[in-house]
């Protein structure tokens, strides 16, 4: 018998995580079951901050449908296992705290935690469930790359989001004679700077899957000018390198491992500056950023969300706990969490976010390389 819940989202926000926790309230209203908000991440476990969501008139999960952002609020630098702990004397020590938060779970009364979150987030999940914690799992990141899942809540706003940005910088382009590049997200998987390269039109898609030769990118650009086009729109995901060459890192911090301690960035501006040398074309970037996880989410994702949020519950009702709601062959389903983080017993031995994780990245098959390929969109190789 479920009588009290707890949903925590973590990692960097996503638009849809409050139409994912409005589906689970409601839900779990439907058959009597008490939710609670654990505020902040899994910060939230440890400090035992919680509070109590329910969609009745002034209950805080009410309205929340087309509201970006988390209302519980998330944390992109908890992990649990390697917890980072600043003495008194400033020292810094990695702490597991894991128990301290099973304590704390115990103790609340939760029967099941919902972890909505990207693969450094559900790493965790099968961990605490490793250890006897009820958890069910619900894949989140505009980067599309939980593995396990064809889709995950968030994306389709980023690509629909990036697309806008395409357009407008299409006209702008075609104005000014000038190359256009448009720096989206997508750390280790080019999901976003694929999906809007073609749903925005752009002539030229760099992602992390294919290492790029920027003289490929400026002969595309040159034979379009051949041609009487005389502006060209690139989008590059931040995680785009070129060949035999590395990520670009604007900054780094350390939080230990199991998250994510380096920020990307700048890789838009370099090739703008590169293929303005080699083509003689003027050329600017643009970084799409943060517009890409905030605000409303699309249709698409206010359905994906909610069908997400509802599944997970109906799985809580069922007792399947150590799961992953996911999207197979494109119907709802649930794989053990095991298989997401690539089978590995060992607690804290993987960490999330990193080139080593259990990622679900662009494959050379997929139907959008072939198309993009077909009509002509440069990958950079
Ligand atoms: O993983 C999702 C993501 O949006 C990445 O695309 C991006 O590199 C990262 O988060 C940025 O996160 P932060 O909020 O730490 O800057």
């Amino acid at each position: 018998m479920l009588k009290k819940v707890g949903i925590l989202a973590n990692g960097g926000d996503v638009s849809g995580f409050n139409a994912v926790i409005r589906a689970i309230v409601k839900t779990a209203e439907n058959h009597g079951v008490e939710c609670y908000g654990i505020i902040d991440g899994y910060n939230g476990l440890l400090k035992k901050d919680f509070e109590i969501l329910s969609t009745a008139a002034e209950g805080e999960a009410m309205g929340i449908l087309p509201k970006g952002g988390s209302i519980i609020g998330s944390s992109t630098n908890a992990n649990l296992f390697n917890y980072k702990v600043v003495n008194e004397d400033g020292s810094i020590e990695y702490k597991d705290m894991s128990d301290k938060a099973i304590e704390n779970i115990k103790e609340f009364g939760f029967d099941c935690i919902f972890t909505l979150g990207g693969d450094g987030t559900q790493k965790s999940a099968r961990d605490f469930s490793t250890k006897g914690v009820r958890v069910i799992g619900v894949p989140k990141t505009i980067d599309n790359d939980v593995a396990c899942t064809e889709i995950t809540f968030g994306y389709n706003t980023a690509v629909s989001v990036s697309m806008e940005a395409l357009d407008r910088l299409h006209t702008t382009g075609e104005t000014h004679h000038r190359i256009m590049v448009l720096e989206v997200m997508g750390r280790y998987a080019g999901w976003i700077a694929l999906e809007s390269a073609i749903a925005g039109g752009a002539d030229i898609a760099l992602i992390p899957e294919i290492p790029y030769d920027i003289n490929r990118v400026a002969e595309k650009i040159n034979n379009r000018r051949k041609r009487g086009k005389n502006f060209s729109v690139v989008v590059v995901a931040e995680g785009a390198k070129p060949k035999g060459g590395d990520i670009t890192i604007i900054e780094t911090r350390d939080n230990g491992t199991g998250v994510d301690n380096t920020k990307l960035g700048g890789v838009g501006q370099i090739i703008a500056q590169q293929l303005q040398e080699i083509t003689g074309l003027e050329a600017r970037n643009t970084t799409l950023g943060y517009m890409q996880r905030g605000g409303t989410p699309t249709a698409y994702d206010r359905v994906l969300s909610t069908k997400y949020g509802s599944k997970a519950m109906e799985l809580a009702l069922e007792g399947k706990f150590g799961t992953l709601v996911v999207i197979k062959n494109g119907k709802l389903d649930f794989v053990s969490l095991e298989d997401v983080v690539g089978n590995n017993k060992k607690i804290g031995a993987v960490s999330g976010n990193t080139e080593e994780s259990n990622l679900r990245k662009v494959s050379m098959e997929d139907d959008l390389v072939k198309t993009a390929r077909n009509i002509g969109i440069n990958l950079g190789d």
